[in-house]
Formats: C-alpha cells, structure tokens, sequence
C-alpha cells in the first residue's frame, strides 16, 4: 500500500538527495578512468575545489572520514600524536581509523562549548616535560562543530591555533565536513577562513546535497601523497566522474543557499524554545543544527511518537538533535513545530 505520510526529516543533512541540475550533470558526465587521471569531471572537481580553497591542490575521497584519515596518516608518522578536542568527530565518530591504520595516537585537549580547543592545553602537549612523550604530527580542528551543535570557529580562532603550531613546525588539519556552513555564517571565502591551516576536508554530500564524496585539499605535494595513500586504502576510483559531476554542481550552486538552513534553524529553535519541557538557547545556534535538552522523562517514546506524527530527530550523547537541511522549507520548520508543541504537551 503507498501512503503519501507527511515526513519532515531531521535527522542529518546527510539524508539530502541530489538537485535536479545534479542528476542532469550525472546523466550527461563525460567519464574516463581516475588512475589515468582521464575523468574531466574529477579533474575539474579537484582544481575547482583546490581554488575554492586557496590551496595548491585537491583530492576526491569518498566520504569526510577518508579525507580526515588521509590527513592524519599524511602528516603523522606511526607513534606520533595528534592532538585533538576531546568531542571532535574524527576522535568520536571514525572508529579510531587514525589509531587502526596508522597507529597514530589520539592526545585529546578540551573542547569548549563552541568547539574551539584549549591552547594552553595544546601548548602543553607541543613542549613534552618527558623525552619519551609522542611526537606530535598534526593539531586537528573542527568547523563547524559537530557535537557542540554546529557552532563556528572564526579565522581569528583558526590562526591562533595555526600560529601556535606552527611554531613548533606542526601542521594543522580543519575536519570542515560543514565548513560552508561556517563561511556562509561569517560571511568569509573559505580560502580566506582556512588560509592558515595546512589541509582541509569538506564534505559534498551533507548540506551540499551531493549524493556522494569529499574533497582533501592542501600543498601539492602533501596531495600526491595522499593520493597514494588513498590508493593504499582501497579508495582508488575508476569513473567516478559520475559522482564528480555533481560535485561540482554541489560547490558551484549549493552553497550560497545554506543561509536559508540557517534561518530554518532559528526559526526551529526560537520555536522550540517555547515547547514545554525543552530546554535551548536560540542564540547557541549559529548554523543549519539544532541541540536541545528535554526535562521530561520517556525521551524515546517521545522521540517515537515524534517519528510516528512525521518529525524525524534523533537523541545523542549531547541530547537532542534537529538538523535543518535541502529537504526542508520554512513551511516544514512551521508544521514540524506544530506536531513537537502537540506531542510534548502529552507528555508533560
Ligand atoms: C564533523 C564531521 N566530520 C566528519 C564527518 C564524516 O563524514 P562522512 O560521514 O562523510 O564520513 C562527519 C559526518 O557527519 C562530521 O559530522
């Protein structure tokens, strides 16, 4: 039986599905073999993303972990550490990859509630007390920020973490799987927010709505090692060119309209801060992700009524989680609040 049931998904902006321009670019993509470096549309995905970056060079992965894995594993030799939040994804979210493949060790320094890590702690770990510490072979940062809800690290941020590494000859990795989301909130060119770090990921898929893929970008000649490492780890493409295709539509027409996530999250969050039992800040809400935390007691069967009403969510670690995306207009935000404002007032 088809039912046509109202669902206003927000789970992820992972769940986003591909424009109609993307599917167009996929149909039409002329293709060719990536180990040749034949496929016009991966090369131009790659230089494309490269001047986007104001990097020497880019690189097509298959997902944000293998760009994250790829820059531990480029810049960290087995043994060395790299030092990270101790809420950043790649340290709670990418199944140790760094520590499995490349016995590089996770050295974890606080995150503060806007995801930016403490430098005296930083400092600390780059001037060992004991000859015997770790090595340290890259500082990685994270933006936005997942798990502190999507919140933003300015240039301002990024170059106090750079200078400070930089001047133990450390260089610095921004996981940015969303780091469009934090360009368009300050209004910055992503070449300019990531000018002092020495590689960065961002993600095609999430809230650019690609079907697939992420991109590494950096030095060229850091890239053409990782590029060989990608090889070594079994992500060597063919004729990915099809993918790449909308890849490209994703960086050149996706981007400027997650400023409408955005206020779909404001407005979710100003909503929802009026919902008994919810408890939120819509000032902490910087980008396209919602956290909040409910005083009331049955959570996931509130959550599965939710789901059984047509509003998806999902409860973390962290607490509650929104995430407004391609898939969702002002008119969802506006009925999703009306079935969470009926759903919650039967369980206070
Ligand atoms: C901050 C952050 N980094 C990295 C990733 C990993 O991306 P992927 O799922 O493409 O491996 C995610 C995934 O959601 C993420 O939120």
């Amino acid at each position: 039986m088809i039912t046509n049931k109202r669902i206003v998904d927000l789970r992820s902006d992972t769940v986003t599905l591909p424009t109609g321009s993307m599917r167009n670019a996929m149909a039409d993509a002329e293709l060719g073999d990536e180990a040749y470096g034949d496929d016009p549309n991966i090369n131009e995905l790659e230089e494309l993303s490269a001047e986007i970056s104001g990097k020497e060079a880019g690189l097509l992965v298959s997902s944000g972990t293998m760009g994250n894995l790829l820059a531990a594993l480029l810049h960290c030799d087995r043994g060395e550490q790299m030092i990270v939040g101790h809420r950043a994804h790649c340290y709670i979210g990418e199944m140790g990859g760094a520590s499995v493949h490349g016995g590089v060790i996770f050295r974890l320094v606080d995150n503060n509630e806007r995801g930016m890590i403490d430098l005296d702690q930083v400092y600390e770990l780059l001037n060992p007390k004991d000859e015997p510490q770790p090595k340290t072979g890259m500082v990685e940062i994270e933006n936005t920020h997942g798990s502190t809800g999507g919140r933003v690290l300015t240039e301002a941020d990024i170059l106090k973490v750079s200078q400070l590494a930089h001047s133990h000859d450390v260089p610095v990795h921004i996981d940015g799987a969303r780091i469009f989301n934090a360009t368009v909130a300050l209004d910055i060119s992503l070449s300019d927010l990531a000018q002092s770090v020495d590689t960065v990921t961002f993600c095609l898929s999430k809230g650019l709505a690609a079907p697939f893929g992420s991109m590494l970008c950096g030095k060229r000649e850091d890239i053409e090692r990782a590029r060989l490492i990608k090889k070594s780890l079994g992500g060597g493409l063919r004729q990915a060119g099809v993918m790449a295709s909308a890849g490209i539509v994703a960086l050149n027409e996706m981007v400027g309209r997650l400023a409408e996530d955005h206020q779909n999250a404001h407005n979710l969050a100003i909503g929802l801060a009026e919902v008994p039992g919810i408890n939120l800040n819509p000032e902490d809400v910087e980008t396209n992700q919602v956290y909040f935390n409910v005083n009331l007691i049955n959570q996931s069967e509130i959550l599965d009524e939710l789901e059984n009403n047509g509003v998806r969510g999902l409860i973390l670690d962290e607490g509650w989680r929104f995430v407004t995306h391609y898939g969702i207009t002002e008119e969802d935000i506006d009925w999703a609040l009306s079935i969470i404002d009926k759903t919650f007032k039967k369980f206070v």
